[in-house]
């Protein structure tokens, strides 16, 4: 009999209340609610009040995911964390959430595929699940971009903001996550990076995202309906057939273009993009929750999952909730 990985529970945190575009302009940002809005369908951002880290949030989301699948933070075998803002070098975001959870024994690593990073960590729980060693898997996508943005730059700065999703994965005999697909391309790591490092007790390099919008904006577009398209016909279906697409939400003109190729209406598609802005790995899962939670997503339901960002990686999941 085929083991198949179900989602048995989602959860999301958003920090402190929303900072609109004008709140932005009022902290002194050369922009305006407008250039944000036409540009990225972005009104609001959430930011992580001083000290409040990516393990923190993640927690917040895990545990309504662990209630929601009704089953205890001690049972889980497998701790995933996507994220690109991590609360140390080391140890692992997994481990210090895992010992904020009271989990002990799972196996527990971070996992770095910036904003691909949650539809990475699934797949990789789903093969975990499927290949019989894991049984229950928490993935959790957990960012602090807000430390890592030039708030000096307003081509950069307007766009992300801080939050966490999960989801709980349990062993199950029905669908399931029916198909996945994984890319990267490393000759476009130029594209977006924060390309520095601590070495000899400094930061070396620049610590600051850094991002050619216009290269990254069409290489998405281009990758996002490719990958849908390829996870569809893995799983044999049609991108028609979809109940819900769920893309990472970055920029209501990419969700809007890649929906649009792969010929689906707006009412299929979850858009939060613009109460989060870009939360990098926390994004599909803070979409997830809510159209869950809202009633939007129902059992049986075919829902894609799709992510993009730096590296240049891209990936999707397909799931029947
Ligand atoms: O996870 C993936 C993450 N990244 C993305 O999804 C980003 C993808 N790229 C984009 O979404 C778009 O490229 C941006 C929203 C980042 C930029 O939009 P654009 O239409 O590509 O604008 P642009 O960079 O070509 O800039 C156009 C103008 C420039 O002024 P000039 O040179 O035409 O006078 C910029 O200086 O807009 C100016 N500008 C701004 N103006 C007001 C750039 N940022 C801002 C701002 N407010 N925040």
């Amino acid at each position: 009999m085929s083991i198949y990985s179900r989602i048995a529970g989602v959860g999301s945190y958003l920090p402190g209340n929303p900072v609109s575009n004008d709140d932005l302009v009022a902290r002194g940002i050369d922009t305006s609610d407008e250039w944000i809005v036409t540009r990225t369908g972005i009104r609001a951002r959430h930011l992580a009040a001083a000290g409040q880290t990516s393990s923190q949030m993640g927690r917040e989301a895990a545990e309504k995911a662990l209630a929601m699948a009704g089953i205890d933070a001690a049972e889980l075998d497998l701790i995933i964390v996507a994220t690109s803002t991590p609360d140390y070098i080391f140890p692992s975001t997994a481990c210090l959430l895992q010992g904020a959870l009271g989990n002990k024994g799972a196996t527990a690593f971070d996992l770095q595929a910036v904003c691909s990073g949650f539809v990475y960590a699934l797949s990789v729980a789903d093969k975990f699940i499927r290949s019989g060693t894991h049984k229950k898997a928490l993935v959790v996508g957990a960012e602090t971009f807000s430390r890592i943005l030039d708030w000096k730059d307003r081509g950069t700065c307007v766009l992300f903001g801080d939050g966490a999703g999960a989801v709980v994965l349990e062993a199950s005999a029905q669908p399931g996550i029916l198909a996945t697909a994984l890319h990267a391309d490393g000759s476009q790591v130029g594209i977006l990076s924060v390309p520095g490092q601590v070495a000899a007790g400094q930061v070396t390099g620049d610590p600051f995202l850094r991002m050619e919008g216009q290269a990254v904006f069409k290489t998405a577009v281009r990758v996002l309906a490719d990958v849908a398209e390829e996870c569809c016909t893995a799983a044999g279906i049609a991108s028609g057939e979809l109940d819900w697409l769920i893309p990472h939400q970055a920029n209501i003109r990419i969700i809007d273009a890649t929906s649009k190729k792969l010929g689906l209406s707006r009412d299929k598609v979850v858009v939060t993009v613009d109460r989060h802005g870009n939360t990098s790995a926390a994004s599909v899962p803070l979409a997830l929750d809510e159209a869950v939670r809202d009633g939007r997503i129902q059992r049986g339901q075919k829902v894609l999952l799709e992510g993009v960002g730096g590296g240049f990686t891209w990936g999707a999941v397909l799931f029947q909730f």
